[in-house]
């Protein structure tokens, strides 16, 4: 949600790409989409990740779903891709997907345990039997929020060339759902964009509750894109599930 702006949603969405440059991370989930003829990027954003497989020659079906118009807009420079506005929540899709993938902290924006329980199940559907759902999410117990908080600000130059620099505040935490804004300012401090939005950090255990209740068995957890195992003091966990 825009708080105040000087600086539209579609600026915005260009600077996604600078801020969120390829990394592990990005290539964990190419690499998985390797193994599968049929993908489905659910919270693609800019959809990134889509792009490079087509580009490295993946030949199958890939899909890529965000609510975000200004995300999709970015996605769509590329129409070797098909691009859908929707939440997870909302997937029509049955049975046609090897993989669904939810990169890049998505699975954070899912605040509520009806919208979490909700998505879980439309991915489960949208899933071939025995398909694989791969999502990463922040640990709790290691608090990301409180250097949030206390980061430098990041100073970057968009795709149009205006140096720009952006910070975080940490609003509230309650209950494992952080309230933030992103602060988009010139590098001499003037302000020309707020945004507001929330995070939650699902505990591990939690996730193994929401995730055979919507009929998938947990196969592996990671605790870094190397495939180490998952921890209590991991500061992420990557979890791929697989649809029963
Ligand atoms: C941090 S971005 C990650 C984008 C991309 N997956 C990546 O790896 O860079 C989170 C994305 O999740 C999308 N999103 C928010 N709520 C969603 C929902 N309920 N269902 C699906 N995607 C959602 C946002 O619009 C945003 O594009």
């Amino acid at each position: 949600m825009t708080v105040e702006s000087t600086c539209s949603d579609h600026e915005v969405a260009l600077l996604y790409d600078v801020l969120n440059p390829w990394g592990a991370s990005e290539a964990f989930y190419l690499d998985l989409m390797t193994g599968a003829d049929s993908v489905l990027d659910v919270g693609c954003g800019t959809g990134a990740i889509l792009k490079r497989a087509r580009s490295e020659g993946h030949a199958g079906r890939l899909v890529g779903l965000d609510p975000d118009v200004s995300m999709l807009e970015v996605a769509r420079e590329r129409d070797d891709i098909a691009w859908h506005e929707g939440k997870a929540s909302g997937i029509a899709w049955e049975g046609e997907f090897d993989l669904a993938i939810m990169s890049g902290n998505a699975f954070q924006c899912l605040i509520t345990d009806e919208e979490i329980a909700g998505s879980l199940a439309a991915i489960h559907r949208a899933l071939v039997p025995g398909g694989t759902f791969a999502f990463d999410t922040r640990n709790p117990l290691a608090k990301a929020w409180l250097e949030w908080d206390q980061l430098a600000p990041m100073n970057v130059v968009d795709r149009e060339g205006r140096e720009l620099a952006i910070n975080y505040d940490v609003l509230d935490v309650t209950d494992g759902v952080v309230t933030l804004t992103e602060n988009t300012s010139t590098r001499d401090g003037t302000p020309i964009r707020v945004d507001r939005g929330q995070l939650r950090f699902v505990e591990q255990e939690a996730l193994g509750r929401f995730l055979p209740q919507a009929g998938f068995e947990i196969a592996a957890q990671f605790g870094d894109w190397d495939r180490s195992l998952s921890t209590r003091s991991s500061t992420f966990t990557v979890t791929l599930a697989r649809r029963t």
